[in-house]
């Protein structure tokens, strides 16, 4: 451990000017003080290592004059014996160099043919990347350095921006190690939930990764009290583990419905929640950060705290809407839970083959007509409109029209001024239209499995306000952009729906989701073999070109962080509108050494990625810029 820091003192100086300020420091509040934890743990380990885990401060000022974070063959890189040190204190949870999957295709000590082609045939799925330690569904932002083959060619299997180190964390403790590990070390922190994010936010090279998907826990409050808020009544304390398919389940069985995504296996208590998230209940109920009654949370100096209404408020506040990764990690969130309610959803679909491009185009252009009135009335439309550029044929496909509360014959109803002039431009569409008891019901029937992300395309997205549909004249410039972008080789998803809080809660979710009205992602695909030159220079010009239009007709409007590009311009006003000055306030009280960093993140402009061919990936050291 005879190591120098940058400026010349020496490490046993650092430690003991943690141990100092951990002295004076608010206990920590995990039943018993960290220190004595390290005690009863360590005994007979030299006490400089226990300064890597204590709480406090001082140390990462020293740290913080460093230009990048800390790097294997940096003299700072911990030593093995440190990182021996992280694995004890988190109960044998550190993972060393979790391989991934893809390894075992590649030449080298791993190479397996036959799981090569069992990974293979399930590597596009969700399932196979939630519950691997560090794989991400976002290919692209990783870099792209160990795919199965027969997606892409990696010539070799490097860890590119998958972290080197996870504690796959059961426990806060075990989050509390690892944060106090990372800010003491200056190593880089990742968060890791399901590795659903679009922007590859769940992965960043030669980190220290926290996974949390083993925070399972749900939890059933019969009546839950919040004056300030203005809420009475049941509620759930899930454990930031806790996905989709499972919260919705667990709210079924007790009568329930949590608003949550469309997607089966999103991880509704981590990202998507700190993030705003939307839902099929959200023209009912708002965004998902609308829903948080209280966190658990550990923050970056490494203690664990309650955040809600009266306690820690700053962090309450931001923590509904500001972004994962920023403020610190929750553990549990406690959520609003309503009554489930029987459901109508619809799903048909029809294209231009048949009809040809005008008519097609009329049909879309009748539907843009309705998104007042059915977001209004409380559904949710998820759509999308899909080129292809081989047959010159465009595709619409509604999956699915979802109403909830709503019978069937109030569903159709909605439904038939559209559906009418769709018959009278003699567009063939077979509706589909169900009716479920349940919420729950519902939403299995009626939404797709996810996919991992395709290798060479970027989705970014616009949150149309109403604005964009209360005349003839902007209902019609809205469809000639949507269609503009369909004619140059768009994928287009949509969700018609509204997101606005019947309790109008106070938070950070991005200002520019209550006045939308439909929100829309369009996509930019490349050749994979491209140079990093011309990849880039392909997703600028979508910046520049499509998503600029975009922007255009809808000036002030936002994007949405959790689905969006990384090369959003001026992110902070796009994902959270009059709301990113205060976050950013926060940002500097809540976590001054930037312990927490991600690509977009509140705060992250004072650092980059530094990828090779300066692709925005994770694929490199995090720097100051
Ligand atoms: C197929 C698909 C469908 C989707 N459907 C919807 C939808 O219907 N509605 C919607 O709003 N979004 C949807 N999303 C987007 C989704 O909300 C985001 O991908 C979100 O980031 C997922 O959060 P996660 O925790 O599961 O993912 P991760 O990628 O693991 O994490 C996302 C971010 O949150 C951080 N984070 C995670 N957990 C914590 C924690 N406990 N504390 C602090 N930071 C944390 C991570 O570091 C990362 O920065 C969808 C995404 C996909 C790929
Ligand atoms: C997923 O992978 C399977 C097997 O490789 C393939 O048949 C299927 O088309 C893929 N699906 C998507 C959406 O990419
Ligand atoms: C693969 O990557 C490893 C690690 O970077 C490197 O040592 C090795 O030389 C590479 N192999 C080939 C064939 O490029
Ligand atoms: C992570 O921890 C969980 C819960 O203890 C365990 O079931 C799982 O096997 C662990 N995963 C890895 C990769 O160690
Ligand atoms: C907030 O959390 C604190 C600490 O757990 C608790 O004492 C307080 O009652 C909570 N406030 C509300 C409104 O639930
Ligand atoms: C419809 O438009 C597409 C894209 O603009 C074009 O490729 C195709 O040829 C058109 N089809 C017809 C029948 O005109
Ligand atoms: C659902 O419908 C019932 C009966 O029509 C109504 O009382 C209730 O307010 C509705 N719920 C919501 C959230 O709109
Ligand atoms: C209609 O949708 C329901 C629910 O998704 C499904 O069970 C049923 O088979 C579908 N009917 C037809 C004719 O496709
Ligand atoms: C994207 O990659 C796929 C193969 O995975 C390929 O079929 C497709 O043509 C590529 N798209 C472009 C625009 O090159
Ligand atoms: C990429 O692949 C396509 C089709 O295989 C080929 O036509 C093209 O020349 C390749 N481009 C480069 C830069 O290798």
């Amino acid at each position: 451990m005879a190591r120098r820091s940058r400026n010349g003192l020496s490490t046993s100086f650092w430690f003991a000017a943690t141990l100092a300020a951990a002295s004076t420091a608010t206990p920590i509040l995990f039943g018993g003080d960290i220190s004595r934890l390290v005690d009863s743990t360590l005994k007979g380990v030299s006490s400089n290592l226990k300064g890597l885990f204590l709480p406090g401060t001082s140390l990462s000022a020293l740290i913080g004059e460093q230009r990048c974070k800390v790097y294997p063959g940096d003299a700072n890189w911990p030593s093995d014996l440190a990182w021996e040190t992280l694995n004890k204190l988190t109960d044998n949870r550190l993972l060393t160099k979790p391989a991934p999957q893809a390894s075992v295709c590649y030449n080298g000590p791993l190479y397996d043919g036959a799981k090569c082609e069992e990974i293979t045939a399930t590597w596009n799925r969700s399932y196979s990347h939630f519950v691997d330690p560090i794989e991400m569904m976002s290919p692209v932002a990783q870099g792209m350095t160990c795919l199965p083959p027969f997606v892409f060619d990696s010539h070799n299997c490097t860890r590119g921006g998958f972290p080197m180190y996870v504690i796959n964390a059961t426990e806060p403790k075990h989050v509390q190690m690892g944060v106090n590990f990372a800010r003491n070390t200056g190593v880089r922190l990742v968060i890791k939930n399901t590795g659903h994010d679009f922007l590859g936010k769940s992965g960043g090279k030669d980190a220290l990764s926290i996974w949390t998907h083993h925070f399972k826990n749900i939890e059933y409050i019969e009546e839950f009290k919040d004056e300030k808020l203005g809420y009475s009544g049941p509620a759930f304390k899930a454990g930031v583990g806790v996905q989709a398919f499972e919260i919705y389940k667990a709210a079924h069985e007790k009568g329930r419905a949590v608003v949550g995504g469309e997607g089966e296996t999103v991880g509704i208590f981590g990202g998507y929640i700190q993030g705003g998230g939307h839902s099929p209940l959200s023209s009912l109920y708002g965004t998902g950060a609308d829903q948080v009654l209280a966190f658990e949370v550990v923050t970056a100096d490494g203690k664990f705290v309650v955040a809600n209404s009266t306690t820690n408020t700053g962090l309450f506040w931001a923590m509904r809407g500001g972004g994962g990764s920023t403020f610190g990690v929750a553990t549990s969130v406690t959520v609003k839970a309503h009554p489930d309610m029987p459901t109508t959803a619809s799903r048909f679909s029809f294209t231009s083959e048949k009809v040809g491009n005008e008519t097609f185009w009329a049909g879309i252009r009748a539907y843009v007509d309705y998104f007042i009135p059915n977001a209004d009335a409380g559904t949710y439309a998820y759509f999308t409109i899909i080129p292809n550029i081989w047959t010159g044929i465009f595709s619409f496909n509604m999956s699915p029209f979802f109403a909830p509360n709503k019978t069937l014959e109030e569903t159709q109803a909605l439904l038939q001024p559209w559906l009418t002039r769709l018959d009278d431009l003699s567009i063939k569409f077979d509706p589909n239209i169900t009716h479920f008891d349940s919420y729950y019901e519902a939403w299995r029937s009626s939404f797709p499995l996810e996919t991992v992300q395709k290798i060479n395309a970027t989705t970014g997205s616009r949150m149309f306000p109403r604005t964009n549909l209360e005349t003839e004249e902007k209902r019609e410039e809205l469809y000639r952009n949507l269609r503009q972008s369909s004619e140059n080789n768009r994928v287009q998803v949509h969700f018609n729906m509204k997101t606005v809080d019947p309790a109008n809660a106070d938070n950070a979710v991005n200002s520019a989701w209550r006045p939308m009205y439909l929100f829309s992602q369009q996509a930019v695909r490349w050749p994979v073999n491209g140079t990093a030159e011309d990849t880039l220079k392909r997703r600028q010009e979508f910046q520049t070109g499509d998503m600029q239009r975009w922007r255009d007709i809808s000036p002030g409007a936002g994007s949405y962080l959790a689905e969006a590009d990384r090369l959003e311009p001026n992110f902070g006003q796009a994902f959270w509108g009059d709301k990113y000055p205060q976050l950013l306030e926060l940002k500097a009280k809540l976590d001054p050494y930037d312990v927490f960093f991600a690509t977009t993140s509140v705060g992250s402009e004072r650092w980059k990625v530094e990828s090779p061919g300066g692709l925005p990936n994770e694929n490199g050291k995090l720097c100051r810029v």
